[in-house]
């Protein structure tokens, strides 16, 4: 028993002193000192031993007890003051090094195509303003002269949440929002969120519109081919050129689609104007009169022009980007491309 006391001793004070660390001493000391550690074991021997024998072995234990406890606070504090001087070292500062950068973030695309053509905008008299994006149907569809079983209603296929209430899939709701509340004249700009379900390189499900409208007394088919393509140059530039193409919507009468010039071969031909010279831009087209009257003005005293444009489409062409789920993955090396220069916002 006596011969075990000593082992205990001298493996104790080896584990002590190899302690490389604070963690690996405490672990030491969990197996000799804990409260189910080697010196308890051996305390509970002590019933094994003659009863004459059992307080001299008693104290034996507690001598050791105490001798290990020293030991064990001295190398603590040795092993506490070296960690200290280690971390202190490792966390000089060096004084001369150059500082970090830091990453400036820029505006997103679909942001500044937004912020410019508000721009442009503003400058001739717009005023921007928003809708819902959770919309009535009335609003999206029927005061726009697409009644329930209407066939345009399928041009855009639309997201419902009730059998009245739906994801709005055009901007041109706000057109009437903004009627019903005011007189002419109007000069408003509308961008924000639509959705369709409808989802490939070109299409995503949600996507950005930016709706135009004008309502005055004597406004015209040459008001509108005025404005697009001021719109058109100070967007694309100096030399672009516009076309409009007659089209169809339930909401104009007469009705264009408005082209530009390809910005890519200016007009000569190529991949992305598929070798016709022209990039489709925008719907467009004189108020119906349905859609007026709907909102308790006359026409014949009032008219006007609306016209909606996808973000989307024109940041891919302007910025010559072909997959648009770039847009709305936000990869930040994408992203950058894009820098901060010209930018409004910044
Ligand atoms: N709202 C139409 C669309 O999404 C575009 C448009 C707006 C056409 C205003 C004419 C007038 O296709």
């Amino acid at each position: 028993m006596l011969n075990r006391v000593e082992e205990i001793r001298k493996s104790a004070l080896a584990a002590c002193a190899q302690a490389a660390s604070v963690k690996e001493l405490e672990q030491a000391r969990v197996k000799f000192l804990g409260k189910k550690g080697e010196l308890t074991l051996l305390l509970r021997s002590t019933g094994q031993l003659p009863p004459e024998e059992r307080p001299k072995f008693g104290r034996l234990v507690n001598e050791l007890r105490d001798e290990l406890e020293a030991a064990w606070n001295q190398r603590e504090e040795q092993l506490f003051r070296e960690e200290e001087e280690r971390r202190l070292q490792a966390e000089t500062i060096d004084v001369t090094l150059p500082g970090r950068t830091i990453a400036r973030g820029s505006v997103h695309p679909i942001t500044r195509i937004i912020e410019e053509t508000k721009a442009i905008f503003m400058y001739m008299g717009y005023e921007v303003v928003e809708g819902p994006e959770v919309e009535w149907d009335y609003y999206n569809f029927e005061a726009l002269n697409i009644p329930p079983d209407h066939p345009a209603r399928d041009m855009q296929d639309t997201f419902f949440i009730t059998e009245e209430l739906l994801l709005r899939s055009q901007t041109s709701p706000v057109q009437v929002r903004v009627m019903e509340k005011r007189q002419p004249p109007i000069r408003i700009l509308a961008p924000g969120k639509v959705y369709r379900a409808d989802s490939d390189i070109t299409h995503s499900p949600m996507f950005h519109q930016i709706e135009g409208l004008v309502v005055d007394r004597g406004i015209t088919f040459a008001d509108l081919k005025g404005t697009l393509e001021l719109f058109a140059r100070r967007m694309f530039g100096p030399d672009i050129k516009i076309r409009l193409r007659p089209s169809y919507f339930p909401f104009t009468e007469p009705s264009a689609e408005v082209d530009v010039s390809c910005i890519i071969c200016r007009g000569a031909g190529c991949r992305v104007c598929k070798d016709t010279g022209w990039l489709e831009i925008l719907g467009s087209g004189m108020v119906d009169p349905r859609v007026l009257k709907g909102v308790g003005y006359d026409p014949q005293e009032v008219s006007g022009f609306a016209f909606g444009m996808g973000v989307e489409r024109i940041a891919m062409l302007k910025y010559g980007v072909n997959d648009i789920r770039l847009f709305f993955e936000n990869d930040v090396r994408f992203l950058a491309q894009f820098g901060s220069q010209g930018g409004l916002l910044c």
